[in-house]
């Protein structure tokens, strides 16, 4: 999983992700552009695979959580916060006045100091899960199906442990359209899991001229790239990329419904088997 739940994390299918991973022995960069919860890069730098580990993301909220939980000192506020919400959410009219204490939060996260938009952000993320409310954003929160117990007792141990992987991981809060061209080299690895296309789920969200811009930059570029792709994007990137490709189709357990991801890569991947 990622730092947080995170709708449209990779945590389902990281072990395909990874196992997409060119061979070369010579990639000492790894850069998450689109970072998110940051699952891969979470994942990278646990198992210590390359020397110099980025992530980024353009929301500063989500900087601000990697922040927060590798600095560590906060970690303690996160739990207590949980633990407090776990309390009050046994009582169903507090129920609903939490639900919308925090979604005046999430519309203030851009008024708040980095830190405390990175607290909130970690806090409302581990209430929520898939769901929808008014603002476009997706999460319900606090609902009896993902209303975590188990999962808020543990997110102490959790993060603490994430603490220690972030030690090696550089962050950044920056446009990712800024940030490749500027980290690009034959060394680099770039990870892309851009917001996609018909499903504005997050802060930034992405459209088509913005996918078709990503395309065109990564067409050029010197480093190796996975670029993620739902079947919507799918029909855009191949009109400016051809790259190769591999579909991963897999069943999200809170739904039951099937998902399919396109991962396009440049360069060859161990087994062209793989490929269509
Ligand atoms: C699909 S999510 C990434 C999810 C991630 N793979 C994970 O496992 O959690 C896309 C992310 O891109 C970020 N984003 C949107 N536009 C961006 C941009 N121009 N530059 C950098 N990040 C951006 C969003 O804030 C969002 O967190």
């Amino acid at each position: 999983m990622g730092l947080f739940p995170y709708v449209g994390g990779d945590g389902l299918i990281y072990g395909h992700i990874l196992s997409l991973f060119p061979a070369s022995g010579r990639i000492d960069t790894f850069v998450e552009a689109f970072g998110g919860a940051g699952t891969i890069t979470l994942e990278v730098a646990r198992r210590g695979l390359f020397s110099r580990i980025i992530y980024n993301d353009l929301d500063r909220a989500n900087y601000g959580s990697f922040l927060i939980i590798k600095e560590g000192r906060l970690i303690p506020v996160v739990e207590k916060y949980l633990m407090r919400f776990l309390e009050w959410a046994r009582e169903p009219e507090l129920k609903e006045r939490i639900r919308r204490a925090l979604k005046t939060i999430w519309k203030m996260l851009d008024k708040m100091d980095v830190r405390r938009a990175g607290l909130w952000n970690v806090i409302i993320h581990y209430l929520s899960s898939p769901g929808v409310i008014r603002n476009g954003l997706r999460f319900r929160t606090i609902d009896d199906r993902t209303f975590n117990e188990y999962l808020y007792r543990r997110v102490g141990e959790r993060l603490r442990a994430y603490s220690r992987i972030l030690q090696d991981v550089v962050l950044r809060n920056e446009n990712a359209f800024d940030l490749i061209p500027a980290l690009d080299g034959p060394n680099v690895l770039f990870y892309l899991d851009p917001p996609h296309l018909g499903r504005p789920y997050y802060r930034f969200n992405f459209n088509k001229t913005q996918l078709v811009k990503l395309c065109r930059l990564l067409a050029a570029i010197k480093g190796y790239a996975i670029l993620k792709a739902s079947p919507e994007d799918f029909r855009v990137v191949r009109t400016v990329l051809d790259w190769p490709f591999v579909s991963i189709k897999y069943q999200v357990y809170t739904t039951k419904n099937y998902s399919t991801y396109y991962f396009f890569v440049n360069y060859k991947t161990r087994s062209l088997l793989d490929f269509f």
